[in-house]
């Protein structure tokens, strides 16, 4: 019996196929790796969105890491980032004289990776450095130091691999342009 139920994901154009991720993901994990010279880091992925990219590139790092999580969420509508950013989990231990790797979905505007590079510089690290999959470089706002980053992306909505629209499309495995109603 033909399927007539339209595909969930028909309004989706893929920008970087699940081989692509796979691959860059790879290439940044060998940079890492090499840039922290055998030492300890403490890998901190900002949930929800981290997920799959925490997962994919922790076992790309030959390093003795250890995960910690942070839930962020910002204020605003469902495509565009207010700035007004509230921790909804926070990390479960100190972080004082750690290296810290935070691992990031995408970096828009900047405004949250700006709140908490500020708020995580209070709990006295002994360095914080920045890996994003995604930067949508004409969408800052407020400039931040970015250590190593996936793709540059145009300033459009993207979802796909933990990225999401209104809660939806996170686990698909590729990423890709949303052009369903925004
Ligand atoms: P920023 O504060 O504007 O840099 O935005 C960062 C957050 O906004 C990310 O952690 C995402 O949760 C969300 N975001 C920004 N752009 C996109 C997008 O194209 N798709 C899905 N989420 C996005
Ligand atoms: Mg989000």
């Amino acid at each position: 019996m033909a399927n007539t139920r339209e595909r969930w994901d028909r309004d989706i154009d893929v920008l970087f196929s699940a081989e692509e991720i796979a691959a860059r993901t790879a290439e940044l994990g060998r940079e890492i790796t090499a840039h922290y010279e055998g030492k300890p880091v403490c890998v901190i992925g900002i949930l929800k969105g981290c997920f799959l990219f925490l997962a994919d590139i922790v076992r790309t790092i030959d390093l003795p890491i250890s995960t910690e999580f942070i839930g962020i969420s910002s204020y605003g509508n469902e495509t565009e980032s207010s700035g007004v950013v509230q921790i909804t989990a926070d990390l479960t231990r100190s972080i004082e004289g750690q290296d810290i790797l935070i691992i990031e979905d995408i970096i828009d505007t900047g405004l949250t990776m700006r709140y908490l590079l500020d708020n995580l510089a209070t709990r006295r690290p002994n360095s914080i450095k920045v890996c994003t999959l995604l930067h949508k470089p004409e969408g800052a706002r407020v400039r931040v130091a970015i250590d190593w980053v996936g793709f540059e992306i145009p300033n459009k909505f993207v979802v796909g691999y933990g990225l999401d629209y209104a809660g939806r499309f996170r686990n698909l495995p590729y990423i890709g342009v949303y052009h369903g109603a925004t």
